[in-house]
């Protein structure tokens, strides 16, 4: 919308809601993306986040609220929108049958580059993706990997202003995953402001410098990944044991030397730690190497040790406890493998 002063918002929504029968897959979504940064949302499976991407693409139309994409309406003005912005995501824009060039060059001339300019562009593209081996091979030959390139790569045959990138790295081993982050790094770096969907925290972490964590719907956190790391933690301590009758003693030690809540796994000789992000004079490596020596001062043998980020359902577990003020505080924890967020 106009007359703001401060950076100008790629994005800006306002209740925004989609009704499905009687689910609300959106459910009065606030928004607001400053231009020329990756903002992520973070949700899990059936969060409402690419219902809400796909409003935001003119692709959906809003059953509430208002949706604003570069000061322009989702709906009234429907067509500027369409002419800033580019999704790629669960949705295949491009040809199994056709080589990853053919693909490419096919989509520039639909776009209105001369065969020229699509085949020069589309070069650049395969060779930055790291795709120019596989330039001539059919898309239906490429790995998961490739594959999500070859999506990215197609949709900013024209850099958008705006680009939605659906769950981009979703069921991407490690090493593609990286190569999906450089991309969106470097897609930035031109100018493009990204709106990234993610289950995953790192993910988020890595890439956005704001993220809303979004369920059933609704946000229920949104700020810097500072912000929100501070309220949910910055990291984990997993931890098994050799003998599960030790795990009671490891529990007491742990939460000695860590002053955290300790969590039991259901594997009997699992534990993990949150280890507190604004109680760090020490960083989670050094309270995780705090942690260790008092396990192993204490005779208690540790098969396996893995210091991680939260996982989505610990961040959920956090931001739910915090908002529930009546929650237990020191009861013993469960640990959620569903998220119980309250409507
Ligand atoms: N076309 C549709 N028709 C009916 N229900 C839908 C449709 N699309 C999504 N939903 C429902 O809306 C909710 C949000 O889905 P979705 O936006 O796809 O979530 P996410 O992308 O976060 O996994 C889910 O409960 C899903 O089943
Ligand atoms: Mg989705």
């Amino acid at each position: 919308m106009s007359g703001h002063p401060g950076p100008e918002l790629a994005i800006e929504t306002a209740g925004l809601v989609k009704v499905f029968g009687d689910n609300r897959a959106v459910d009065g979504v606030d928004l607001s993306v400053p231009a020329g940064t990756v903002y992520g949302v973070l949700g899990p499976n059936g969060a409402g986040k690419t219902t809400a991407v796909k409003m935001l693409a003119t692709l959906l139309r809003p059953d509430g609220g208002a949706a604003h994409v570069f000061g322009k309406d989702v709906v009234r003005e429907a067509d500027a929108v369409r002419g800033r912005v580019s999704l790629t995501g669960q949705y295949a824009s491009v040809d199994e049958d056709l080589t990853g060039t053919e693909n490419l060059v096919l989509l520039g001339r639909l776009l209105g580059h001369s065969k020229a300019a699509a085949r020069t562009r589309s070069a650049q593209l395969l060779e930055a993706f790291g795709l120019a081996e596989a330039a001539e091979r059919q898309i239906k030959n490429y790995s998961g990997g490739m594959r999500r390139r070859i999506d990215i790569a197609a949709s900013i045959l024209n850099t958008p202003d705006l680009l939605f990138l659906d769950e981009p790295t979703t069921g991407l081993d490690p090493r593609s995953r990286n190569q999906v982050w450089d991309i969106v790094r470097a897609v930035v770096a031109q100018g493009t402001t990204v709106l990234l969907t993610t289950q995953y925290l790192d993910e988020a972490d890595h890439l956005a410098s704001r993220i809303a964590v979004i369920d059933h719907g609704k946000v229920i956190a949104e700020g810097t990944k500072g912000e929100l790391k501070a309220s949910v933690g910055s990291g984990s301590v997993h931890l098994r044991l050799r003998d599960p009758a030790q795990r009671p003693e490891a529990e007491r030690v742990l939460r000695g030397a860590l002053n955290v809540a300790v969590q039991l796994d259901q594997d009997p000789v699992a534990l993990t730690a949150t280890v507190n992000g604004h109680a760090s004079d020490l960083g989670a490596a050094e309270q995780a190497a705090r942690a260790l020596s008092a396990l192993a001062a204490s005779g208690i043998t540790v098969d396996n040790f893995a210091l991680g980020q939260p996982s989505l359902d610990e961040v959920f577990l956090a931001l739910t406890d915090r908002n529930a003020r009546s929650a237990p505080g020191d009861g013993a924890p469960h640990n959620a493998s569903t998220t119980g967020v309250p409507a």
